[in-house]
């Protein structure tokens, strides 16, 4: 008996095996024997045989790499998988990392279960550039980021090489990811001293089998800041030179360097029209220096004046004119809202209106307006809500995915990027969930077909278990937890009502500010008569940036849709609602559903305890807990300030405040946010 028992606490560490999110969704077992062969020998083929041998659960597996035009149509990322599971299975693809990303794709489906019969699958991605956008300063602090300090150890490097740079670049390649910028788009000239280039290929090296390019974000000061040069004009040949001379000892050091990422003339970053210059002017000059190595540009389009003009119009008027003017190997970054990555706006109308230059989406993985890591929310939905919209550029069926990924413009670039959310923490993104949106987002940039379901369903069971008790569940919460969030923060189309700074917590009443559209008054504009920002043609007339019929239904206060109501119009507070609620109550309504939901997602979890491991139950747990009392906050913080406007009580079936106006408007927060 004593014999039995022991050998049970033998075995007991490795039943409960710690589970502390370091594998993210890669937790398929390694300790298969598979017999895998291959027709080529590289280092990225060397990746997927290791990964097959060790993980793939059936019979043997071929690697080929072959030319011939049933494979050209596969493009440089696509693959086929043909075969069977238990007598064989055969991937091919015209290059090595085709073959590698037809590996991870076996290794999911085998993960979650969707392996039967024959198999007859053909992958090629929607975006050509699948990448991560790092806003990591090298102090080794990032902005906007919510999962300790920044992955790269640039004190460190080149001697010192951390075990993550591996497996970072590994998560990436299983979720088909191939750029990553690694450092913050408000760049410090220095990412360009030869010792930092020393230490950037280093990375480069590493991520190199895994499929992953480096791309470098630059301030366009670099050559008067760092070079010694009397200023940085992009029409000055001494300028152009010094870009053509470290573009070329990057490409010495990285022969397959990406490109670099600009944030020029935005929120107090340097760019041309620090010299009357345009922005393509700008753009063009470093896309010449990159070109002979076919290198790019990735421009940003964030830009916003301290002026008077909503700021929501604001990159439309500076780049549409400029629409052609770019170089082919330059394409524009846009944002997914016309402001600032709000937890909901519309699409940036930018998309649609500049037809002869490549435009590409940046969504925000990191939750820099959604919680932090405190916050569950699932992403997917929003990503796929702006690449759904349609922007009828074309009449009917235009949408933002089609626009950027070359089915209605034959865009020499397509691409996608996303602000990414990792860091130190062990589990990489700080809350377990979080993981799930960087896994969403890499599924969609190759697929933006795919539904949010489906993505959340693969992830769950490959990151938890594949377990229906808890699948269902748990999948139901990721699929409203975007909309739960936007329900307690900033329902109807209200935005941007953040705590200044580090974008937090509610301040609605923030007022005072250097600039006016660094206040939250200047984007819900309440007052005696109503809330919301009059974007229709009788205030600033935003809605003229879309295309009709979409501008007319944004400008009509019954058409409108509801869920955008207030980012268009300023409505009266009793302006009835399409289910006959008034509006105020209605604000009340939604603020009181997202506090619900959050307690509903507390007991949901609660109830997933038995199918679940200790470390990551209660983790998400107690981030649930100050989602929950967050919740409540904003909740208050956002009713008791617009009642001050309203003037008419909080609809009496729903749950009263318990906070004090007056004491929340002291809250001064201590964040964890490493910037
Ligand atoms: C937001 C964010 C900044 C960031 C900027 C950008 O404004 O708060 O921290 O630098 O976006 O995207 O450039």
């Amino acid at each position: 008996m004593c014999r039995v028992i022991c050998l049970f606490l033998l075995l007991l560490p490795s039943l409960s095996k710690a589970e502390d999110g370091s594998r993210l969704w890669l937790r398929g077992k390694t300790d298969y024997h598979a017999i895998v062969s291959s027709n080529r020998k590289s280092p990225v083929i060397d990746v997927a045989v290791q990964e097959l041998q060790t993980q793939w659960a059936g019979g043997k597996v071929q690697l080929v790499v072959s030319s011939g035009k049933a494979f050209e149509n596969l493009g440089k990322d696509g693959f086929m998988i043909v075969g069977n599971k238990d007598s064989g299975v055969t991937i091919q693809a015209l290059t090595e990392h085709g073959v590698l990303y037809g590996a991870y794709h076996l290794l999911r489906l085998q993960q979650t279960g969707a392996i039967s019969g024959e198999l007859n699958i053909t992958e090629t991605p929607k975006y050509a550039i699948r990448m991560l956008n790092h806003w990591d300063n090298l102090n080794g602090s990032i902005e906007r980021g919510y999962a300790g300090r920044s992955l790269w150890k640039w004190e460190q490097l080149p001697d010192t090489i951390s075990p993550r740079y591996k497996e970072y670049a590994r998560a990436n390649a299983s979720v088909g990811i191939n750029g990553t910028v690694l450092n913050n788009v408000n760049a410090s000239p220095n990412i360009l001293k030869d010792d930092y280039l020393r230490k950037v290929k280093i990375l480069a090296d590493i991520f190199r089998p895994y499929g992953v390019k480096v791309y470098l974000s630059v301030n366009f000061s670099t050559p008067s800041v760092l070079g010694g040069l009397a200023d940085s004009d992009p029409l000055s040949p001494a300028v152009l030179q010094w870009w053509k001379d470290k573009v070329k000892e990057i490409y010495q050091l990285i022969p397959d360097f990406g490109g670099f990422l600009v944030k020029a003339n935005s929120e107090g970053q340097p760019g041309p029209h620090d010299y009357g210059r345009t922005h393509a002017e700008g753009a063009n000059m470093l896309a010449t220096a990159l070109k002979p190595y076919h290198g790019i540009v990735i421009w940003r389009a964030f830009v916003y004046a301290p002026n008077s003009d909503d700021r929501a119009k604001q990159a439309y008027h500076e780049f549409v004119p400029l629409d052609g003017k770019f170089m082919d190997n330059v394409i524009i970054q846009v944002k997914n809202g016309p402001v600032d990555f709000q937890p909901r706006e519309p699409f940036t109308p930018l998309f649609g209106a500049m037809r002869k230059t490549p435009l590409m989406v940046e969504f925000q993985i990191t939750q820099e307006y959604l919680g932090f890591s405190n916050h569950l929310a699932y992403l997917a939905p929003l990503f796929k809500e702006c690449l759904d919209s349609d922007t009828y550029c074309n009449g009917a069926g235009s949408t933002v995915a089609k626009l950027t990924d070359g089915t209605l413009t034959p865009n020499p670039l397509t691409a996608i990027a996303g602000v990414a959310n990792t860091g130190e923490d062990t589990n990489w993104t700080g809350h377990h969930f979080a993981q799930a949106n960087w896994y969403c987002f890499g599924r969609l940039a190759w697929n933006h077909s795919l539904t949010s379901e489906q993505i959340a369903d693969e992830w769950i069971r490959m990151t938890f278990t594949p377990d229906e008790s808890f699948v269902k569940p748990v999948k139901e919460m990721m699929l409203t937890s975007r909309e739960t969030v936007v329900d307690y923060m900033m329902p109807l189309g209200l935005h941007h009502i953040f705590a200044e700074g580090h974008h937090y917590g509610p301040q609605p009443w923030h007022e005072k500010a250097s600039r006016e559209d660094w206040t939250a008054r200047y984007y819900h504009k309440a007052d005696a008569s109503g809330i919301g920002f009059d974007r229709t043609t009788s205030g600033s007339n935003a809605v003229s940036q879309y295309f009709p019929p979409l501008n007319e239904t944004f400008n009509s206060l019954s058409a409108c849709p509801e869920n955008l109501l207030l980012w268009f119009h300023h409505v009266s507070w009793n302006h009835k609602m399409k289910n006959g609620r008034s509006l105020w109550d209605e604000l009340c309504y939604k603020y009181d559903a997202g506090v619900q939901q959050v307690r509903e997602y507390q007991k949901m979890w609660d109830r997933m305890e038995k199918y679940t491991d200790a470390e990551r139950f209660q983790h998400v747990q107690s981030r649930l807990k100050i989602q929950s009392r967050d919740a409540v906050w904003w909740k208050d913080a956002c009713l008791l300030y617009f009642q001050t406007f309203s003037n008419q009580p909080i609809p009496y079936n729903i749950e009263r405040p318990v906070h004090e106006l007056d004491d929340l408007k002291q809250i001064r927060l201590n964040l964890r946010n490493t910037n």
